[in-house]
């Protein structure tokens, strides 16, 4: 079965091709990173509007990469939310549309059972149940997935999610959106401790996480005097250190609580390096492993929407019929079902 995923939540435009027996066979996302920054961040009507205008070309790409033609499309999978409403109404509507015009199932899909499930895409997946820990722009959430469809919330933040406060601290910093990728490589030419930022809740005995008063730290240490190019650096290594390793430690927590030895890692703070060391030292200490999804699938992407639509598909979800359709800005991954 191949099955189309179309990706629209964001400022990021997917479009990937899965085969159940073949595996991935095109994926093509295009950023509107350089368009939005001008602006500080995404601007929710520029996203909308360029998802238009590329949606059609990303799709023309993957169908040549996947050598196929429109009829061997059997299923088409959509991001329904959470995200920017205006956006992904234009991936909604498109998905839909192309269903309706080649007579086929259309599914509707969680964004964040996508990245949840997108490790499952590598050669050496995990076998169920294993633990998420899922961090990106909007979210920081830790899940227990005993199969697909079936996710328990263990802990997530209490205000801002990893990738905000990356994103917070990097402008900050006085570095360009998005931050968190901005930051990690700041970070690399500075060194962690000179400046003392707190472990937010790393001692809180529960799986909850909070990051914006690590933020007004660094507000502070930024407003108290001048900085330095070295004392910005420094800064940024210190603020990933103090996040990294609070995001690591809860994650083995939930680890050991629910006495699995696989943790999965999704969402875009997932490409960070020094949060990728970090697991991997000290998931390797409880005798437990880690499993990533490729770097260009961490972020935003079609691939992940393909995916965990044809893992629905083949578990027996029933797609969309008629043509009647709605997007869910706000969609808590646990009421999944
Ligand atoms: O999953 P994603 O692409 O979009 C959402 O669904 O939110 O995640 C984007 C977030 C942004 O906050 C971005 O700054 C962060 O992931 N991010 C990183 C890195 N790469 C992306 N944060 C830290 N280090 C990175 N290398
Ligand atoms: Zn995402």
């Amino acid at each position: 079965m191949i099955v189309l995923g179309i990706e629209s939540s964001c400022d990021e435009t997917g479009v990937a091709l899965y085969d159940t027996g073949r595996g991935l066979l095109g994926h093509a996302v295009h950023t509107q990173v350089a368009m939005h920054e001008a602006y500080g961040g995404v601007v929710p009507e520029l996203a909308s509007r360029d998802h238009i205008r590329r949606l059609i070309p990303l799709l023309e790409r993957v169908l040549a990469e996947g050598r196929c033609a429109r009829r061997d499309i059997d299923a088409i999978a959509y991001t329904a939310g959470p995200g920017l409403a205006g956006a992904l109404l234009v991936g909604a509507s498109f998905a839909e549309s192309l269903a309706l015009a080649l007579d086929v199932p259309v599914l509707p899909v969680h964004h964040l059972e996508g990245h949840l499930l997108s490790p499952l895409l590598a050669n050496d997946a995990p076998a169920f149940p294993f633990i998420a820990l899922l961090v990106s722009g909007g979210h920081t959430q830790l899940m227990r997935v005993a199969r697909v469809g079936d996710y328990e919330l263990l802990g997530e933040s209490l205000d801002d999610a990893a990738g905000e406060a990356f994103d917070k601290t990097a402008k900050l910093l006085g570095l360009g959106y998005p931050g968190g990728p901005a930051l990690a490589k700041l970070a690399e030419s500075g060194a962690p401790g000179r400046f003392k930022l707190p472990r937010p809740m790393l001692a809180s005995g529960d799986l909850s996480f909070s990051f914006s008063g690590l933020k007004t730290a660094v507000l502070t240490a930024v407003r108290a005097r001048e900085l330095s190019d070295a004392d910005r650096a420094d800064l940024a290594a210190e603020f990933q250190e103090a996040a990294t390793e609070v995001l690591s430690a809860k994650a083995v927590a939930a680890c050991r609580q629910s006495r699995l030895s696989s943790l999965v890692v999704a969402g875009g703070v997932g490409a960070n390096r020094r949060l990728r060391e970090r697991l991997d030292r000290d998931m390797a200490k409880i005798g437990g492993r880690v499993f990533y999804p490729a770097l260009d699938l961490c972020t935003d992407n079609g691939a992940m929407i393909a995916f965990a639509g044809s893992q629905r598909l083949l578990q027996g979800t029933a797609p969309n019929r008629g043509g009647a359709f709605a997007v869910h800005p706000r969609w808590p991954l646990d009421e999944l079902r």
